[in-house]
């Protein structure tokens, strides 16, 4: 695991989620007031791009069948027991850091 640099802070708006691709792995980035979360961009229900999704009550929802997921753990709250990866971000300076 190591830190890889993702976008600048400023391409982020606030609860816009966007797709970055960090050493071939597609990722959900979205900036939440001062922090800044990333999720596998793959739903787990059927890999609908969660980076085309949308945010409702602080969770990450899935475009195609709309499940949701927490931001800071990637553990879903539609259906028990499901779940993406979470990855770790720093913001450093300008810019923002996934760890892959
Ligand atoms: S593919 Fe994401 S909810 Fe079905």
């Amino acid at each position: 695991m190591e830190y890889m640099r993702a976008c600048t802070l400023d391409t982020l708006e606030e609860a816009k989620p966007i797709t970055v691709e960090l050493d071939g792995c597609r990722i959900a980035l979205v900036r939440m007031g001062e922090a800044v979360h990333a999720v596998s961009a793959r739903c787990s229900h059927a890999g609908g791009p969660l980076g085309k999704g949308w945010i409702e009550e602080g969770e990450l929802v899935c475009p195609l069948h709309r499940w949701r997921f927490r931001l800071n753990d990637g553990r879903c709250t539609t259906v028990r027991g499901e779940w993406v990866s979470a990855f770790r971000c720093e913001i450093r300076g300008n810019e923002v850091w996934v760890e892959v």
